[in-house]
């Protein structure tokens, strides 16, 4: 596309003016097509400046999550991205389109969240300038129990890229949080709908909400305990674009490969709870203290409870109890 490939050369020029002509004459297409790629550009959130004379600079990408953004790092061009500025929720439209037949790649990005949504029918606090709230809609010729692989995948595709971007080691906390210093910057909700006839699934979207920057004025009161971000006010360029194109490729390798699962070991490697003492966390009722012993090939949790029996978690929360 004309706007990506202007996006190119004025990242090139580091700043510099190019002129409208010299860049018309390196894409083989008219001046008008350029000017119009830098209109697109410009509604995308990028900081272009113009002169007559001496043509177009890249003053600054803003904080801008854009199409084009994202692209410049993305591998899979399959994938059909929508950014929006603001939007309920990602997943919860997302949704939506499927059932009306999108197709599988559509991805939702958003910079801001009015009614994002979390695990167990929990809320997931998405302020605009903070996070990145994204949902990738997949359709795949899997088993509903095999489907549950894509949430460990996502899970480790987040962490590694976070890793690659942050040079930060990242954790996964049982079943899909990632942890970063031991507090949370990344939660996933996966959803989906299963053809009954071939107990296979009809769509599956993976949502995926991570904490970049600490929300202006901060975490709200009960989740200071808990959340965390990738990055502090003071540090450096805006990491969204480059997260997401990361995290979705990383993604969709994993996906390519399933059923054959590539991701078990990494899980497990990254999996911050194994040997600690923890709580598990009914829907109603007390804690129920254990030690975490294992994840399984289904990525349940192996647990032994206090009288040593030991069973196996395949969804629900826990939580890590603090070290005495
Ligand atoms: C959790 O930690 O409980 C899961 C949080 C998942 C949040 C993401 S943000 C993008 C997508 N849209 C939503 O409404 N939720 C998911």
């Amino acid at each position: 596309m004309t706007k990506d490939q202007v996006l190119m050369y004025l990242r090139l020029c580091g700043g510099r003016y190019l002129s409208g002509g010299e860049l018309a004459e390196k894409l083989g297409v008219s001046r008008t097509a350029v000017w119009k790629a830098v209109g697109q550009l410009r509604a995308d959130g990028l900081l272009i400046e113009s002169s007559p004379k001496k043509g177009y600079r890249l003053q600054s990408e803003g904080d801008a999550l854009s199409e084009s953004g994202i692209r410049l790092y993305l591998r899979h061009g399959g994938l059909q991205l929508r950014v929006y500025r603001t939007i309920s929720s990602t997943n919860t439209t997302l949704k939506q389109l499927a059932e009306h037949g999108a197709e599988e790649g559509c991805v939702l990005l958003a910079e801001e969240q009015t009614a994002g949504r979390g695990r167990l029918g929990r809320s997931f606090h998405s302020p605009p300038r903070s996070g990145l709230y994204m949902s990738l809609l997949l359709r795949p010729q899997l088993s509903a129990r095999e489907a549950t692989r894509i949430t460990a995948c996502a899970a480790v595709a987040v962490a590694e890229a976070v890793e690659a971007l942050t040079g930060k080691r990242a954790e996964i906390k049982w079943v899909n949080d990632v942890l970063v210093d031991g507090k949370k910057v990344c939660g996933i909700l996966t959803e989906g709908a299963i053809n009954i006839e071939t107990g296979g699934m009809q769509y599956v979207i993976v949502g995926i909400g991570i904490n970049i920057r600490t929300p202006e004025g901060g975490f709200p009161e009960e989740l200071r305990p808990i959340a965390g971000a990738l990055q502090t006010e003071a540090e450096g360029e805006d990491l969204r674009c480059r997260l997401a194109a990361e995290v979705l490729d990383r993604l969709m390798d994993f996906y390519g490969m399933l059923p054959e699962d590539g991701c078990y070991e990494a899980y497990k490697e990254r999996s911050g709870i194994l040997g600690r003492e923890i709580n598990i966390l009914p829907l109603n009722g007390e804690p129920i203290p254990a030690t975490a012993m294992d994840i399984e090939p289904d990525y349940s949790l192996r647990v032994r409870l206090a009288d040593g029996t030991e069973k196996n978690l395949s969804s629900g929360e826990v939580s890590i109890r603090p070290m005495r």
